[in-house]
C-alpha cells in the first residue's frame, strides 16, 4: 500500500543534501484531483496519523473539522476559500479546517505551543495521506474570521489552516497556469535554515 521508494516525479525535482526517508521527499502538494469520494476507511487513517503527533504535556491541541464533497457542509467550507483556491479544490473529496485549542486542559492556562503542536499533527496527516498516494494540500487562502463565525468555533480555539484531500488526477484537469505549476518544489539550502549558536543572519 505504501510508496517506499522516492517516486520518479520527485527524483526529477528534489535533491536532498543528505539522505532522508523517502516519505519526506515524496510528500508534496499537488492540486489535480479526480473529484471521487473517499470512504472512511480511506480518510480516517490520516486522522489516526495526526492523533499520534507529539505535544506539550501530551495535550493534543489539534482538532480537525471535515466535510465530504456533495454535502451542505462542504459548501460551507468551500465558500470560505479565496477564488484561486476554489479553482482546484472544486475537485477535492474532503475539505478540512484545522484548529487548535489555545489552553492546557489541565489548568486552562495559555499553551505556548498549541499552534506548533497542531502543525506537527497536520504534517503527520499529510505524510500518511501522501504515503497512501492521496493529494493532501494545505491552504491559508481563506477567510479566517468567517470560518470562526460560520463553523461556530469558540474563542478559545485558533483557526490554523485549511486543507484539501482527494484522489490524484493528471494535471490536465487543471487550468493551464496551475497545470504548469503541478510539480514538486525545491527548498532553501540547509545553511540558510540552521544557525550554530546565537542568531546571526
Ligand atoms: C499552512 C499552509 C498554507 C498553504 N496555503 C496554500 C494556499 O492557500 N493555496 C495553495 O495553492 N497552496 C497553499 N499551500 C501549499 C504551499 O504553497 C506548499 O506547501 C509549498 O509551496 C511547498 O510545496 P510542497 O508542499 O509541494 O512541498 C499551503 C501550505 C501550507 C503548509
Amino acid at each position: 500500500m505504501y510508496q517506499n521508494e522516492i517516486t520518479k516525479e520527485v527524483q526529477e525535482y528534489r535533491k536532498s543534501t543528505y539522505p532522508v526517508h523517502p516519505i519526506i521527499l515524496n510528500r508534496w502538494s499537488p492540486r489535480a484531483m479526480t473529484g471521487e469520494s473517499l470512504s472512511d476507511e480511506e480518510l480516517f487513517p490520516l486522522f489516526e496519523a495526526a492523533r499520534w503527533a507529539p505535544s506539550s504535556y501530551n495535550n493534543q491541541h489539534w482538532r480537525f473539522l471535515y466535510a465530504h464533497r456533495n454535502t451542505s457542509e462542504f459548501d460551507l467550507f468551500f465558500n470560505l476559500l479565496v477564488e484561486a483556491n476554489k479553482k482546484w479544490t472544486k475537485n477535492a473529496s474532503v475539505l478540512l479546517v484545522i484548529i487548535s485549542y489555545n489552553l492546557f486542559d489541565r489548568n486552562q492556562k495559555p499553551a505556548p505551543t498549541h499552534s506548533f503542536d497542531t502543525g506537527a499533527a497536520w504534517q503527520n496527516l499529510a505524510l500518511e495521506g501522501s504515503a497512501r498516494g492521496l493529494v493532501v494540500h494545505g491552504m491559508q487562502g481563506f477567510d479566517y474570521e468567517q470560518a470562526k463565525k460560520v463553523l461556530e468555533i469558540p474563542d478559545d480555539y485558533t483557526v490554523e489552516a485549511m486543507a484539501a484531500i482527494g484522489k490524484k488526477a493528471s494535471k490536465e484537469v487543471l487550468d493551464p497556469e496551475l497545470a504548469e505549476k503541478e510539480k514538486p518544489s525545491s527548498r532553501k539550502d540547509l545553511k540558510e535554515i540552521i544557525i550554530k549558536g546565537k542568531f546571526k543572519k
